[in-house]
């Protein structure tokens, strides 16, 4: 565990979190690159048995720091628009181990991955896959992709990250799949290379993942029988945060080497994976000031400078993160001005759907900075600047030293791209 207290306070690695808060202020996202390695050196180690790749969801974190540091360790990226692609190019990442997924490729984003030469297209639609063979025939480039079937299994998390459902507006049904392919495979300047699924995001039953996985694995064998050479199984990402990466690995691990004993003679293909969140999720906190503690009728409110603004999952999900203090009165001091009370958790943003958590034990005082934990996926990639408030710094720490991986923003960069209207009068 790499936040963890020394004398009181938290830590990230050898570093005080309450050293970089006093330093650089708050809101502030700070990650541990220990925990980030830890987790994909857990991914690589649970699938070393079977040829594979892990593509790390540009979109649970897209900070450039954390790109490269995977990078670094030999991840590929999977990415869901033009804005990605950039920053992955940006690191230096090889094309080659670059993956384009989402539903709505413009002609813009379609030619700059073409001319990119990235891995691969996961295409969601025949009209994406009709545009992306006039572009590459216009081009002159043969495109590698993939089709994301929708397998249609149910999962157990919130509607808002449950893809795999028929009514869902991901991937193309699972039995028009194969009718896909055998069309795909015509079109002058499309190379199917790989099938791909993604069922969803936050699952911790792993069920789910092996029913996927027995789909990709038939698909797989139709399209062998039409001599169409697959070399890419994509079990896309979705793992949650209770379930142990080893697990999730074996049970991968033990559904192809079933699949290899009952056929033997089946060509190599190599597994990829897209975990955004298990990657980074927890490798990161946002760290918070209380600003007032507040007293009403019914509840006692921590009020904190961090909100929806900041860490958007509590408000849209009813995601629950773990709030620890940075620093911990276990002794229950002498403190008048310190309050244990049952609190809600609010931010300063002008909505009544403003929390970060609810019904929290704590004992806590005003100015004291609070730890909201697990939000390294999903938490600065979806902050906004709503209400006017900058988006907080970013700081990687490593060992006993750490960088600053995003800069403070200034109010002058809230409305630095807007422009006065001078009416004409
Ligand atoms: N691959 C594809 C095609 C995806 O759409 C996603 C996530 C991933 C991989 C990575 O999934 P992960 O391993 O992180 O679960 N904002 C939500 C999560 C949305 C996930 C969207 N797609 C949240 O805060 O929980």
């Amino acid at each position: 565990m790499s936040f963890s207290y020394k004398n009181k306070f938290l830590f990230a690695e050898a570093v005080s979190i309450r050293a970089l808060v006093e330093q650089y202020g708050s809101p502030l996202y700070v990650y541990s690159k220990q925990m980030l390695c830890e987790a994909y050196q857990q991914f690589s180690k649970a699938l070393s048995g079977i040829p594979h790749h892990i593509h790390y969801a540009v979109k649970a974190n897209p900070n450039l720091g954390i790109l490269s540091e995977l990078n670094h360790l030999g991840a590929g990226f999977d990415i869901v628009s033009g804005g990605e692609l950039a920053r992955v190019l940006e690191i230096g990442a090889p094309t080659s181990h670059i993956i384009f997924s989402g539903v709505g490729k413009s002609p813009q984003e379609i030619t700059e991955a073409l001319l990119s030469s990235i891995g691969c297209f996961q295409v969601e639609s025949w009209p994406e896959l009709e545009r992306i063979q006039s572009i590459a025939a216009r081009l002159n480039i043969v495109a590698p992709v993939a089709f994301r079937v929708n397998p249609d299994i149910a999962i157990d998390s919130h509607p808002y990250i449950s893809t795999g459902l028929r009514e869902s507006k991901f991937g193309i049904p699972f039995e028009m799949a194969l009718g896909y392919y055998l069309q795909a495979a015509r079109l002058s300047h499309i190379a199917p290379i790989g099938i791909a699924c993604h069922i969803g995001s936050n699952i911790n039953n792993l069920a789910p993942f092996d029913q996927a996985l027995e789909k990709l694995l038939d698909l797989f064998k139709q399209l062998l029988k039409h001599n169409l050479a697959i070399r890419y199984l994509n079990l896309g990402g979705g793992l949650g945060l209770t379930t142990p990466i080893q697990a999730y690995g074996q049970a991968i691990q033990s559904r192809i080497q079933d699949f290899k004993q009952a056929y033997p003679d089946m060509p190599q293909f190599t597994l990829i994976l897209e975990p955004g969140r298990a990657l980074i999720a927890k490798a990161g906190i946002l760290v918070t000031k209380i600003e007032y503690l507040k007293t009403m009728d019914q509840k006692q409110f921590c009020i904190v400078d961090a909100g929806m603004n900041t860490l958007m999952r509590p408000a849209l999900y009813d995601a629950y993160h773990e709030i620890i203090p940075v620093y911990q009165d276990q002794e229950q001091e002498q403190d008048p001005n310190r309050i244990a009370q049952i609190y809600d958790i609010v931010g300063p943003i002008c909505e009544s759907g403003d929390f970060l958590g609810k019904e929290r034990p704590l004992s806590v005082r005003m100015g004291e900075y609070l730890a909201i934990l697990s939000a390294g996926a999903y938490g600065m990639s979806m902050a906004s600047h709503y209400n006017s408030r900058p988006l907080p710094m970013e700081i990687l720490v490593d060992k006993q030293t750490h960088c600053v991986i995003r800069a403070q923003e200034s109010y002058r960069d809230l409305f630095a791209k807007e422009h006065l209207i001078h009416l004409l009068k």
